[in-house]
């Protein structure tokens, strides 16, 4: 085959590629912690590079990926709609079962109307660049989602210019201070994570509430990590905080607790019908494929009849972030099962990463820009399905490496 010749780097789109070395030297190093493939999943325990590991790192919270009626639920849509729907909703995408996964979950955020997207992040995407204009200020926490900025790039390069302005992470003096700042009179609308996905800590949101009333603002929550997993009966943020009316629009994925992939935004009727019509995320990308669907229906007709499996989360999240409280490790601002061991140093960070995975337990090793730089962490996760041995184990590896490594 011809090829062209290269042209020289100067003038090579590529350059960059050949330049890009970072992700070489760690690997030469040995502590190179990412893409790394999963050989069989069994839920709590995996097999990787040919070991049966713990993994204390998955967003599978309740473990209901593994659960036979959500696997079965999603063999029989492969069988009654096959396995894509080859298309967007808005053409020939939208199969009677979407329509039913997003009625079911209106009812449960306790929201008027509810539309599914096929990713959790092309529903932030889509939902913030239909929103934004050129009149409307987007005000968001520093420590959301980065889907979240993605969509207010994509809606402000559509619509030429957005203004955008970040607080500290859940500091509402320094968002306080930026209101005070703003004219009064563009329309407002503040965005948040619920349970931030890092370092497990609860966006405060009958404070951003407050605030919304104060200025006249509108109030957005991503709630990726929160349904399912915080709130007495699994139904997150909202929950939590009992302010189900109180939050204009909810999103979320069906990649953690609902054991699928896709997402989803829920809010006043009128905001979902502009939406599902504005959003190009929707109207230019395929519709969640059947199994996924239907994957994410039984997850929630589980979440909402079987309620232990969101208190077992709770409680052994509880457990875990007492006892990593009590060897001395750093669990931040965590309130949730989603447990982040600080280790504040990058290198420090890899090293107990492999550490751990030559120990035989999966977790994440998470550096800036995903934290700031200070504060580099190990991200625990824990899941309902965990046995009592799996959170020993976990909790003796983390003692046995964190004293070795001055970590506690
Ligand atoms: C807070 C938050 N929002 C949105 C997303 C995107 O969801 P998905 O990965 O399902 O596309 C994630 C995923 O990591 C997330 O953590």
């Amino acid at each position: 085959m011809h090829r062209a010749a290269t042209p020289a780097p100067a003038a090579d789109p590529f350059a960059k590629c050949r330049d890009f070395k970072q992700a070489e030297e760690m690997i030469a190093q040995g502590i190179y912690p990412y893409f790394f493939p999963l050989e069989e999943n069994h839920g709590p325990r995996v097999v990787m590079d040919g070991r049966e590991m713990i993994m204390i790192g998955s967003n599978n919270y309740l473990g209901l990926t593994m659960d036979p009626r959500v696997q079965e639920a999603a063999r029989k849509a492969i069988e009654r709609f096959g396995t894509s729907c080859s298309g967007s909703r808005f053409l020939n995408g939208t199969l009677a079962l979407h329509e039913e996964l997003e009625r079911r979950l209106a009812r449960f955020v306790k929201k008027q109307a509810a539309l599914a997207f096929s990713t959790g992040y092309q529903t932030n995407l889509g939902v913030i660049s239909a929103l934004v204009d050129k009149k409307t200020i987007i005000v968001a926490d520093k420590g959301t989602h980065a889907c979240v900025f993605d969509g207010i790039f994509l809606g402000g390069g559509l619509n030429s210019r957005v203004t955008m302005k970040r607080y500290r992470h859940n500091d509402m003096d320094h968002l306080e201070s930026l209101f005070r700042e703003m004219d009064p009179d563009p329309p407002k609308l503040i965005v948040t994570d619920g349970v931030f996905s890092m370092e497990g800590d609860i966006g405060k949101v009958p404070h951003l509430i407050d605030i919304c009333e104060r200025y006249n603002a509108r109030l957005f929550v991503d709630d990726a990590h929160g349904l399912g997993v915080i709130g007495r009966t699994g139904r997150g943020t909202l929950e939590y905080y009992d302010a189900f009316d109180r939050v204009d629009l909810l999103t979320c994925t069906f990649s953690k607790s609902f054991a699928s992939l896709g997402g989803f935004v829920a809010g006043d009727q009128e905001v979902i019908d502009y939406v599902k019509h504005r959003s190009r995320p929707m109207i230019f990308s395929a519709s969640m494929p059947p199994a996924n669907v239907a994957a994410a229906l039984k997850a929630l007709e589980i979440i909402e009849t079987e309620p232990h499996w969101v208190r077992s989360l709770q409680t052994k999240g509880e457990r875990m972030r007492r006892e990593f409280q009590s060897l001395g490790f750093d669990t931040g601002e965590s309130e949730t099962p989603i447990i982040p061991i600080l280790v504040r140093d990058d290198t420090k960070t890899f090293q107990f990463w492999k550490r751990l995975f030559e120990s035989g337990v999966y977790a994440n090793a998470v550096v800036s820009p995903a934290v700031p730089p200070d504060r580099s962490l190990i991200r625990t996760t824990i899941m309902a399905t965990h046995s009592k041995e799996d959170l020993d184990r976990v909790l003796e590896t983390f003692e046995k490496i964190g004293k070795e490594m001055h970590v506690i």
